[in-house]
């Protein structure tokens, strides 16, 4: 070490500040002290501490990438087409946080995941408000899966909104036939509280789209919500691995019959036409 960067070690103007009134500003903004008092394992398993903090670390995942496309299906709404590309940009690192987020749990053999699997009861992902609000934007929507949430009046009331609203693909759709596009009119008016169904008229639309200039911004749109689509999969198939792996083929902490109905629920499509378009360019 030179002399010189001893004495800047040394010089005390040179530390960041340590006195402060009361907590730091970090754990103001942060909240870092509630975040990290939040882990209360039930089982004496060593192993159940990965689990846990890797479940609430993809809760908050969940929160950023709604909150992206949310930002999105607003912007869309008023016809800010930069600030939703930005926002499905963002929220294109954000799920790919997410899905790296399985590492700690991926590979988990079931005499590992039985270690604590009976401490948990009946708690499932299944019962995830976030990864709820995650599916009704993506225009899966359900009022029977809003059902467990009825005991937590504030997680219910955004739930029921969430699913009267419109989703992100149904403001791209009004979008798109706000420029020109033809949407047809009974899916611009569909019912937006039920699950949205494929429609050859949107099928159409992404062909006309896709077969146009490669630059126009409506295929990056289409680009962007691919990609999207791609890293839900991406997420749907890991959880499916990892179960595979942790339980086989046992039920479901939840009630379900485990791998089997999670397979399903794994092949559903995301934003369906802009994948079937493809057949026709
Ligand atoms: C190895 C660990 C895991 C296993 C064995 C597992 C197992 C399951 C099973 C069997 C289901 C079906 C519902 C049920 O009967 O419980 C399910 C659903 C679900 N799990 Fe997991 N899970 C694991 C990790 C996670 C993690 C870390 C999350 C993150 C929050 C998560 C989120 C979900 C969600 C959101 C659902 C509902 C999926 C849907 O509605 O389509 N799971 N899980």
């Amino acid at each position: 070490m030179t002399d010189t960067a001893v004495a800047s070690v040394d010089n005390e103007s040179d530390v960041p500040t340590l006195e402060f009134d009361g907590s730091t500003p970090y754990d103001d903004y942060v909240q870092a002290s509630v975040l990290t008092s939040l882990q209360h394992p039930l089982s004496n398993d060593p192993g159940e501490m990965a689990f846990l903090v890797t479940t609430q670390v993809m809760e908050l995942w969940f929160t950023l990438v709604v909150h992206e496309w949310d930002t999105a299906r607003e912007a869309l709404l008023k016809d800010d087409f930069e600030r939703a590309m930005e926002a499905l940009r963002r929220s294109l690192s954000s799920h790919q946080a997410l899905n790296d987020s399985w590492r700690p749990i991926a590979a988990l053999t079931p005499a590992q995941f039985n270690g604590f699997r009976s401490a948990f009861g009946q708690a499932s992902g299944f019962q995830s408000a976030m990864y709820r609000r995650i599916e009704f934007l993506l225009g899966d929507k359900s009022r029977s899966m809003i059902q467990p949430h009825r005991g937590h009046p504030r997680v219910h009331a955004e739930l029921q909104e969430a699913l009267t609203q419109p989703s992100l693909y149904d403001e791209v759709l009004h979008y798109l036939s706000r420029r020109g596009l033809p949407v047809p009119q009974h899916v611009l008016e569909r019912d937006v509280t039920v699950a949205y169904e494929p429609d050859a008229g949107v099928e159409e639309v992404w062909r006309q789209i896709y077969a146009g200039p490669q630059s126009s911004p409506l295929v990056a749109l289409g680009e962007a919500l691919t990609n999207v689509g791609e890293m839900v999969l991406r997420w749907r198939s890991d959880h499916l691995l990892a179960t595979r792996r942790a339980m086989g083929s046992k039920v479901g902490s939840g009630g379900s019959p485990g791998v089997a109905w999670l397979e399903k629920r794994a092949a559903r499509s995301v934003f369906p036409e802009i994948w079937t378009a493809r057949s026709y360019v």
